[in-house]
């Protein structure tokens, strides 16, 4: 997960029952945060003459350089032991059926650990379609070689590599190294150096106004906003520490702490981001995901809502995914949208108070 880039030599018990005990309280419901900014803020303007038919409506993404055809794809979620193999697999098959591209969760394991590249090996040989993206935390890419972390990518055949960044989460964290000090520089470095495009990601917690405009010209391909709302990896690991310890202690005080996914679009809005907006956070239905690309993201993803369904079986996930594109084209069709583009007009976006206030953050 976040939270993954404790000392690169960790011993794997340890490493186990943190990956297990972050998929048993992600699925609480104590892991999910309250905002003040929510999708239920934001309206879509409904047309009562959409003057097109629902099945003309196209979700692809025409973007010619885009990594994949697909609006959605599943968040990166790291299972990284055991049982975690049967969630990946059922992720991927249902992402294969779908066409779907699927983050895989952090590799930071297989910098030290030869044994977990082969499981998303068997994984890649199983599913040859899936588009993946590989995953790591800025705390490794300001101490990993550049070719160190080309390999993670070609281990897998990844179409790119998405960076997280978890602040919190590290400051949270029993085991947690809170150290980023450099990381602009190396992502930088790495934007540079690496042969695919990179993706930034927060982890739930989003993106301020400065930080969208002081990582605009580093050269990122897109910046996942990753805001507040849904998963909190403060709370998470509140609950994974000591009754009363100071990390737990913290964690109520900073329970709600972040910036909303719609805030984090909205900030976005009012710089010129000469990257791609991708949006993911506490989007629970295709409806909130069609706010989303209202307000400017070019990809969603889901993170909690896709693992409910991984821990019960593919069809489950597969038959959610059926339902969140068969939502979007809903919120398509009331606004008389037939592809992305007239759904980014902002004229479809209703006019809610917040979405006009003077945003400094
Ligand atoms: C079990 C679990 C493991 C996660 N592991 C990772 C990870 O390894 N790398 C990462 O970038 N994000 C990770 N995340 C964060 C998600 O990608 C996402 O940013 C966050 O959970 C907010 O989305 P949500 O509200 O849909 O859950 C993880 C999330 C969950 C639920």
């Amino acid at each position: 997960m976040p939270g993954d880039e404790s000392s690169s030599f960790e011993e794997i018990p340890n490493f186990e029952k943190r990956k297990a005990e972050h998929i048993e309280y992600a699925l609480s419901q104590e892991s999910q945060s309250f905002v003040k900014t929510t999708f239920d803020d934001v309206a879509l303007v409904h047309e009562a003459l959409p003057e097109i038919n629902f099945a003309d409506i196209k979700l692809n993404d025409t973007d010619p350089k885009a990594l994949f055809t697909s609006p959605f794809f599943v968040a990166s979620m790291t299972a990284g032991h055991a049982d975690g193999e049967a969630i990946n697999d059922r992720l991927a098959s249902a992402c294969q059926e779908s066409g779907w591209a699927m983050g895989v969760g952090s590799q930071r394991r297989e910098l030290f650990d030869e044994s977990e590249k082969k499981r998303w090996q068997l994984i890649r040989k199983k599913y040859p379609d899936v588009q993946l993206l590989s995953n790591i935390g800025l705390s490794q890419v300001i101490h990993t070689p550049v070719d160190k972390l080309k390999d993670l990518l070609d281990s897998i055949d990844a179409a790119a590599l998405m960076v997280h960044t978890n602040p919190l989460q590290e400051a949270l964290q029993v085991e947690g190294t809170p150290n980023f000090k450099g990381g602009m520089k190396a992502l930088e470095k790495l934007c540079t150096d690496l042969d695919r495009p990179v993706i930034l990601k927060e982890t739930g917690c989003g993106f301020s106004k400065i930080t969208l405009k002081q990582i605009n010209d580093i050269g990122l391909f897109a910046v996942d906003l990753s805001g507040s709302g849904g998963t909190h990896w403060g709370r998470v690991e509140g609950m994974r520490a000591g009754a009363d310890s100071p990390q737990q202690l913290a964690a109520k005080a900073f329970a709600n702490w972040g910036i909303s996914t719609v805030d984090s679009l909205l900030y976005a809005s009012h710089v010129k981001v000469n990257y791609r907006l991708w949006a993911s956070g506490g989007i629970r239905n295709g409806l909130d995901a069609a706010k989303c690309f209202a307000l400017g993201a070019k990809k969603v993803s889901f993170a909690r809502k896709a693992l409910e369904k991984a821990v019960v079986s593919a069809d489950a996930v597969y038959q959610f995914m059926q339902q969140m594109e068969y939502e979007l084209k809903i919120a398509m069709f009331c606004t008389g949208s037939k592809n992305f583009s007239k759904l980014q007009q902002i004229g479809n976006v209703a006019n809610y108070p917040h979405l006009t206030r003077d945003i400094n953050v």
